[in-house]
């Protein structure tokens, strides 16, 4: 396979490039036959020598690509490449009239990246190491800033990550890239060292979110999605429902310790309409179908082992045990908010609202009362 100059020799990328492209049945889930096929031009894609290996996978009515690629971050092909399947199951989408048919499909035609089109994606670069486990997780119903919390559970705190105490190799902390949604640019902060003042960025996750995690000496650690979709198109089109790639193990949190940052459903924005706080709720790939209220919002995280670009897996990380508790939380957690119907804080704040009747309300109001004068 050819290498993109830039991309140095070994330098193995992972790309998991997202979609909404029509839900099945409503929002809860994807239709069978638009995995089918995505499965199918993905496989083609591999024959031709495109990728290297993919996984085809959803979260809710999210379509998710996997893909291992020796072309670096950023490759017009390879965002080509996801740019025709989403156009593809747009198409089939509409055939069979699913819900929101082509919903993050912002674009006519391809420009070269799939930034600002619609679609969610991250990327990450790196030299494969003598063993390489990798969890991709995906969310729906829910905001990019999703993940923060557990993002920085895993890699800033020692109550979660004991490996921050006792791995000389984790020891010296990580540094943390953020990017300030309204603004556009990125900061970085290093941990333990600028905790605080990265928290005081990243509580705030409708506003900064963590895009890119590092080692001190500059490897890559975790890479999310950012793109706000409700930004990129200046209105609402649907939620961002973010995914995001954590590298684990050997002078990086551990299997466990990365899963470990999900145990407590945390509140996130999303769920009906894109507009209620609800528990972020771990499930199998199975049961990755929000159902009340469109919701509550889930993750699923996918593990692999790469080995020489190939994707060895997935295995299904949330499908255990372990993880009853923080499912019974977090159906606690939504019956006690959902108990709130209309009222803040479980509906989001005005700003934050995306489906809003307040301007058509107040119009209606203030048009009768000057009636009345
Ligand atoms: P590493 O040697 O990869 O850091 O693993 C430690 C471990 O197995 C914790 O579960
Ligand atoms: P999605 O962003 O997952 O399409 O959900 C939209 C919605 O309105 C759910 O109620
Ligand atoms: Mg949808
Ligand atoms: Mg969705």
């Amino acid at each position: 396979m050819k290498r993109r100059k830039s991309v140095k020799k070994n330098q193995v990328t992972i790309s998991v490039i997202k979609a909404d492209i029509g839900g099945y049945v409503g929002h809860s889930a994807s239709h069978p036959d638009i995995l089918a096929l995505a499965e199918r031009l993905m496989d083609q894609a591999r024959a031709d020598g495109v990728v290297v290996d993919f996984c085809v996978t959803n979260v809710g009515d999210d379509l998710d690509l996997i893909m291992t690629h020796y072309r670096g971050n950023d490759s017009k092909v390879i965002h080509r490449l996801a740019w025709d399947i989403f156009m593809a199951g747009t198409e089939l989408a509409k055939k069979l009239k699913l819900y929101g048919a082509g919903q993050d499909i912002l674009k006519d035609a391809f420009s070269g990246n799939v930034k600002g089109m619609g679609p969610g994606v991250a990327e990450m670069t790196f030299v494969e190491r003598k063993s390489e486990p990798v969890i991709v997780f995906a969310a729906d119903k829910c905001a990019p800033g999703a993940w923060n919390l557990p993002v920085y559970r895993i890699f800033a705190d020692p109550f979660n990550t004991i490996g921050l105490v006792i791995d000389p190799q984790m020891h010296d902390g990580f540094k943390f890239e953020v990017h300030d949604l309204y603004k556009d640019r990125d900061i970085v902060l290093s941990c333990p060292e600028q905790m605080y003042d990265l928290l005081v960025l990243i509580g705030s996750p409708e506003n900064y979110v963590i895009k890119n995690v590092y080692k001190k000496n500059g490897e890559i650690a975790a890479a999310s999605s950012t793109q706000k979709l409700a930004f990129i198109a200046g209105r609402y089109v649907g939620k961002d429902d973010p995914v995001l790639i954590v590298r684990c193990q050997s002078g990086l949190p551990a299997v466990g310790e990365v899963l470990e940052g999900f145990a407590i459903p945390h509140l996130v924005s999303g769920w009906m309409r894109g507009s209620h706080y609800g528990p972020l709720m771990p499930v199998a790939r199975a049961d990755a179908t929000p159902s009340r209220f469109d919701g509550p919002p889930r993750v699923i995280g996918q593990g692999f082992q790469v080995n020489n670009g190939k994707l060895v897996g997935p295995r299904d990380m949330f499908a255990d045990v372990s993880f009853d508790l923080a499912r019974k939380r977090a159906n606690e957690i939504a019956d006690y908010l959902r108990r709130h119907g209309p009222f803040e804080p479980h509906r989001l704040g005005l700003k934050e609202m995306e489906y809003t009747t307040l301007p058509q309300v107040l119009d209606k109001l203030m048009g009768r009362r000057k009636r009345k004068k």
